[in-house]
């Protein structure tokens, strides 16, 4: 939530940060650090100054008074950076944004920066000595934060200076930075209203995450409620006599929460951090009912002095074996005995019956209701009902609004829908009066809604979305910069919907067409809307915009017809399917109006030839870009070959005045190893630097705004006089080329890097990227390239082993290397 006030200085403020200083260069500095340079800071990572030299410094000779030596912590996470899984960073160049070095050293540097964020060990005493040297080092009006998940912000800052405290704020990150979406913030006594803007303007709009607002209470809001439900569910597992694996079926998606679900979660954690969180709020807390339930699990206990502290020890809940043939088994903890068994299967019906079930509502009240009587249901009902006592009880202790409770659960713990949400969606008065007649005792601001006839936490009306505050309904601020398909086709914008497609009237004349099959996979349905969308786009709008809110952009085209016809050796149908294909793009880039594409996460094979029409492409941070139709053994075929080959000449034509097969090949080779090895980018900044992307698309840094500002961009193409690319011929580099390409292929296969049918699929994709059989440097026409890939496709889908693939790929949705 930004906040209204101020709101002009705090961006002024936010505005000229440009260098950012990370004190502590742990797990949570270095994740931050890494955020700031892909969000294109200039960061300081600083740590402590070594007293001892290691044994390997001394033996190369080196001295305490050697720069290698007094930045040695801080260089070596910046050097872990470059190998976390998942990346850390969009692209290992962004490491050169980061400096490190150390806090002796850093007493005249820290000056320059413009936020501090302090990000030291959890102890109050050794941040208070940080702060002290921030307090005496820093520059006056620098922003400066600390990552604290739990302790006193006011403690913290005691003593610090009065313009420290002025633009100080709690910024609390979680783990990994780059992928989780929240960050809480927590004012200070005595932050002015313009800093906190500008915390919230930088975490939100620059490092593109989810800010909610939190109190200066133990733990804040995600982990004081995420560590009472795993408490809650603890003790029930308990109580009811459940194994853990029973508890984890039932507490994971089954809930609308993650596959971890409770006990796998915990593993991942850290059982020890979990005891942290738990001492923490039990001492400090005021409330005897809260000091009660935040007592450490005696299993809990007995697995950390047994040094079992979950994933980081190798052993917790569950743990890792190998079995008598060296195949993984997976144990789960009895806690009665504290010996592990094999993890066992779970039979619910209860489960079973939320697994049929589509969406969180109805998964949850799957659990809730099929068998109410059931240990099962009992154990859900009861977990979930402690959750939102416990939450509506503390809801303004700890937060301002129960929309950011909401928010913190579903970016801080990946909850499906927060609690409020869903105790909404399983029904407002449902849930009060089931909690009443079960003798509970509702909070007051929940009794007053229930008398004066309010039927949920959330409401709507046209198109306004409010929350409940202070016993009446406070509208939900639409940020200009986001626009949700899901709002506007529920305001009766659908300008029409076929089974896999929907054309949605966006405003100011623009359309988006949003794709809605299963895993958003293309088919001929899809295609006949793409015709369709293009068609209807020049008849009455001023652009089209591809975009959609699925959990993925598109995973590509759908293999199953495919497969059917290569199998029954249907070659004409084969050839009918891919021309549709090709002349589909086709369409879409000779199209008279602005066409923007705006992909999320995965766009695979297909998915990204949707994409390559189009006159931008609007990337978000976490795009999975890729032409991987070698892992099913074919080659792109819906214009993305001949793609490939115009990039690699208009990359050539724009480094260099005269187009020669010699400036194009090196454009190539890069674009051939990454289609040759079925490569998709790991970020959108990878896309562009591995050469998939044109020199005017974009990465922007907020996922949930690049639907909007894919409709700026057609907007903008529109008022600058849209005229579509006439269709140019295509340099390509040739024989001599294809022999280059051809020699990359062989030393991958000797070197074991592919596989002989790799290296024969790549032959094909050679010889369609190079251009055939012809002279270097000729220009070809895009339907001779289309062509070429055509006939390399029909021939790769009558090869068995290209049909095991795809057949592999359908049953298990892996890439099979045969
Ligand atoms: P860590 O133990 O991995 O790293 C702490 C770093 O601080 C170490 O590199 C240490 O050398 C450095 N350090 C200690 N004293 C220092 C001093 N006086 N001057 C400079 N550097 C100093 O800890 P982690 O996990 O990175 O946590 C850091 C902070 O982030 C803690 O406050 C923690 O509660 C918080 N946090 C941790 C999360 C997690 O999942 N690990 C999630 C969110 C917040």
């Amino acid at each position: 939530m930004i906040g209204a006030m101020s709101i002009h200085e705090g961006r002024k403020l936010a505005g000229k940060v440009k260098c950012a200083a990370v004190i502590g260069s742990g797990v949570m500095g270095a994740g931050i650090a890494a955020q700031l340079a892909n969000a294109g800071f200039e960061v300081m990572l600083l740590d402590q100054l070594p007293t001892d030299l290691t044994a390997k410094e001394q033996q190369a000779g080196l001295t305490l008074s050697d720069p290698a030596v007094r930045n040695r912590m801080a260089q070596s996470a910046k050097n872990n950076l470059l190998k976390a899984k998942p990346a850390a960073l969009y692209i290992p160049g962004f490491a050169s944004r980061i400096a490190a070095g150390n806090l002796k050293d850093g007493e005249t540097k820290i000056a320059k920066a413009d936020w501090i964020i302090e990000a030291v060990t959890e102890r109050l005493d050794v941040k208070r000595q940080v702060f002290a040297w921030i307090d005496k080092w820093r520059r006056p009006g620098s922003l400066v934060s600390t990552n604290t998940s739990g302790l006193s912000a006011m403690q913290i800052i005691e003593g610090s200076s009065e313009d420290l405290q002025r633009h100080f704020a709690v910024t609390h990150f979680f783990n990994p930075p780059r992928y989780m979406k929240l960050v809480e913030i927590i004012p200070g006594a005595n932050t002015r209203q313009a800093a906190l803007t500008a915390f919230e303007l930088l975490c939100a709009q620059r490092l593109g995450k989810g800010t909610v607002r939190a109190k200066d209470t133990p733990n804040f809001i995600a982990n004081r409620i995420g560590a009472h439900g795993m408490l809650v569910t603890l003790a029930l597992t308990e109580q009811l006599g459940l194994s853990i694996e029973e508890a984890d079926a039932l507490s994971g998606p089954a809930m609308g929460r993650p596959k971890t679900a409770t006990y796998r979660m915990l593993d991942m954690i850290g059982l020890d951090t979990l005891l942290h969180v738990i001492d923490n709020v039990r001492e400090r807390s005021s409330d005897m009912e809260e000091k009660e339930i935040f007592q450490r699990p005696a299993v809990l206990e007995k697995l950390v002095a047994a040094g079992k502290l979950g994933a980081k020890s190798g052993e917790g809940f569950y743990r890792k074996q190998r079995g008598n043939s060296g195949e993984s088994i997976i144990e789960a903890l009895r806690p009665l005995s504290m010996n592990y068994e094999q993890q066992a299967k779970v039979k619910s019906p209860v489960a079973d019956a939320a697994k049929q079930a589509k969406g969180t509502a109805a998964k949850v009240r799957a659990l809730l209701l099929t068998a109410p009587s059931h240990p099962h249901a009992r154990f859900a009902w009861l977990s979930l009902k402690a959750t939102w006592l416990y939450t509506a009880h503390h809801a303004y202790q700890i937060a301002e609004t129960i929309e950011d409770i909401d928010k913190a659960m579903k970016w801080g713990f990946n909850w499906e829908l927060g609690p409020f949400e869903l105790w909404d969606a399983i029904g407002f008065r449902y849930v009060a009066e089931r909690m009443r007649e079960e003798g509970e005792r509702l909070p007051d601001w929940i009794e007053a809604m229930l008398e004066s006839g309010k039927e949920g936490f959330y409401s709507k009306e046209q198109e306004k979305r409010f929350y409940i505050h202070q016993g009446s309904y406070t509208a939900i601020e639409q940020e200009d910069d986001v626009i949700s398909l899901q709002q506007l086709k529920e305001s009766g914008k659908t300008v029409w919907a076929s089974a896999d497609a929907s054309l949605i009237d966006m405003g100011d004349e623009v359309v988006c067409l949003e794709f809605h099959s299963a895993n958003n996979a293309i088919g001929s349905n899809i295609l006949a809307a793409l015709r369709r969308a293009a068609d209807d786009t020049e008849q009455g709008w001023r652009g089209l915009v591809l975009a959609n809110e699925g959990r993925n952009f598109c995973v590509g085209a759908n293999l199953v017809l495919l497969l059917m016809e290569a199998q029954n050796g249907d070659w004409e149908e084969v050839e009918d399917i891919i021309r549709y294909f090709q002349s589909s793009m086709q369409r879409l880039k000779k199209m008279a109006r602005p066409l923007v594409a705006a992909p999320h996460r995965m766009a695979l094979g297909g998915g990204v030839e949707v994409c390559l029409p189009a006159d931008r492409i609007i990337f978000s941070p976490e795009t999975y870009f890729g032409l991987v139709e070698t892992g099913v053994g074919l080659i792109p075929a819906g214009g993305g070959s001949k793609e490939a080959a115009r990039l690699a000449a208009a990359r050539a034509e724009e480094n260099k005045d005269a187009v020669t097969g010699l400036y194009i090949q090196p454009h190539l080779n890069r674009l051939f190893e990454t289609i040759a090895l079925g490569k998709a980018s790991t970020s959108g900044h990878e896309a562009l630097a591995l050469g998939l992307a044109r020199s005017d698309d974009q990465v922007i840094m907020r996922q949930e705004c690049r639907i909007a500002e894919a409709k700026r961009a057609v907007l903008e193409l529109d008022r600058a006089g849209y005229m579509p690319a006439t269709e140019q011929p295509i340099h390509v580099v040739g024989r001599e080329g294809r022999a280059v390409l051809q020699t990359a292929v062989q030393a991958m296969r000797l070197g074991g890097h592919i596989s002989n049918y790799d290296a024969h699929v790549a032959g094909k994709l050679a010889y369609v990227l190079s251009g055939g059989d012809v002279q270097s440097h000729l220009a070809v026409s895009e339907q001779y390239l289309l062509d070429l890939e055509c006939e390399a496709f029909l021939s790769l889908c009558g090869e068995s082993k290209t049909q095991q693939r795809m057949q592999h790929m359908l049953t298990s949705g892996k890439p099979l290397r045969n």
